[in-house]
């Protein structure tokens, strides 16, 4: 049932303090993350040769989002698949690889036949989904359940932020051993359980958003710019304008936008920014500056009390959002892209 909500995406939007909950629940103990899908194998994936996460559209953004952290807390060489390119090139993949398939439904056809694949050239395969008894639950050889409930909504919302939460809680415990990262690791483990309150926090920016939105409804294009932990963001909140406000719309790399993209910048582009505080802010900054130059029509996302920084001519839009430890921050970023665009 939608209840309050004019349509499901909305409700599964506002729901996410909730699912995110649900999704870490009976997961984070002591000072410790527990899956249980995944505990009898930790020991063959640390000792993979690469990880390769495989997926199509909402649910490969979420593992592009885990690539940084995944390698950072693993130690494991990281690489990403969309599944319908894996099979096209018949990519390589071996007995030594963990190949961890991400899909909201367990049910996307490309998704199950590069399953297919991997499994007749040996890989371990592990499952990430939210579906119980689906073709990938059943047919991976371990896994974890997102538990964020289920999804109705076609653009997917609530099932992109648990599968970060999930795959974050799968670096951690598959880097449980490792020296170097103890710290990073405690500091994650102990800001988790606080994210549900922090996705609240940001669920007010509701009207801010569709005031933005609406402010938007005369652009024909709109981009969006991020780097490290919100390249995903950037892609994913580009892929929710086109899916939902079917509108043109690109997410890109940051640090590619003077190979290209900066030539089709004018005051008539919206361009969204996302530059919360994190080892990127001060590159960031200067993206900013360049589009500034070239009079592009800002909206900036940055971090609560960086308005001035960010922004110091005060001539952009600043959405101003809770910062959390960074690896969690595109889990509090795209919010605000999932809202309002209908
Ligand atoms: C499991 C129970 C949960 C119970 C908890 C108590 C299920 C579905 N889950 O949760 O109800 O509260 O124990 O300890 O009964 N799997 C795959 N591929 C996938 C996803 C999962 O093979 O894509 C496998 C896992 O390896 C595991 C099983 O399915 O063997 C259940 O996974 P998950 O629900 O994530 O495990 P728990 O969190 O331990
Ligand atoms: C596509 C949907 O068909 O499948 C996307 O349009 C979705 O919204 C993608 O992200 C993958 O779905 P799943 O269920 O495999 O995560």
């Amino acid at each position: 049932k939608k209840g309050n909500y004019d349509h499901f995406m909305q409700k599964e939007i506002h729901e996410q303090p909730h699912s995110l909950t649900t999704t870490m629940r009976g997961r984070l103990r002591d000072n410790d993350v527990v899956l249980g899908g995944l505990k009898d194998h930790l020991k063959t994936i640390r000792h993979s040769r690469r990880i390769i996460f495989i997926g199509c559209g909402t649910s490969y953004n979420a593992a592009l989002a885990a690539r940084p952290f995944m390698e950072e807390l693993s130690g494991i060489p990281v690489t990403l698949e969309l599944a319908s390119d894996l099979l096209d090139r018949q990519g390589a993949m071996y007995r030594e690889d963990t190949a961890v398939f991400v899909s909201q439904s367990g049910e996307t056809a490309d998704t199950l036949l590069a399953l297919e694949y991997a499994l007749e050239n040996g890989a371990l395969c592990v499952g990430i989904t939210n579906t119980v008894g689906s073709t990938l639950a059943r047919k991976t050889h371990c896994g974890v359940h997102i538990n964020a409930g289920c999804e109705i909504g076609v653009a997917s919302t609530k099932a992109y932020t648990s599968q970060i939460v999930v795959m974050v809680m799968m670096a951690l415990a598959i880097g449980a051993d490792k020296i170097s990262t103890q710290s990073k690791r405690e500091a994650i483990i102990n800001a988790l359980p606080d994210l549900p309150n922090k996705v609240s926090e940001v669920l007010k920016l509701d009207n801010e958003m569709k005031d933005l939105a609406e402010s938007l409804i005369e652009a024909q294009s709109l981009f969006v710019f991020g780097r490290g932990y919100n390249y995903a963001t950037a892609l994913e909140g580009a892929l929710k304008v086109k899916e939902v406000a079917l509108m043109h719309s690109e997410g890109m790399l940051a640090g590619e936008m003077k190979h290209g993209p900066l030539a089709l910048v004018d005051e008539t582009l919206p361009i969204i920014v996302i530059a919360t505080h994190d080892a990127c802010f001060s590159k960031q900054q200067s993206v900013i500056q360049q589009l500034h130059a070239r009079n592009g029509r800002l909206i900036v996302m940055c971090s609560k009390g960086d308005a001035s920084s960010v922004c110091p001519s005060g001539s952009c839009r600043v959405i101003e959002v809770p910062q959390v430890a960074d690896c969690l921050q595109p889990v509090i970023n795209i919010v605000p892209l999932q809202l309002n665009w209908r």
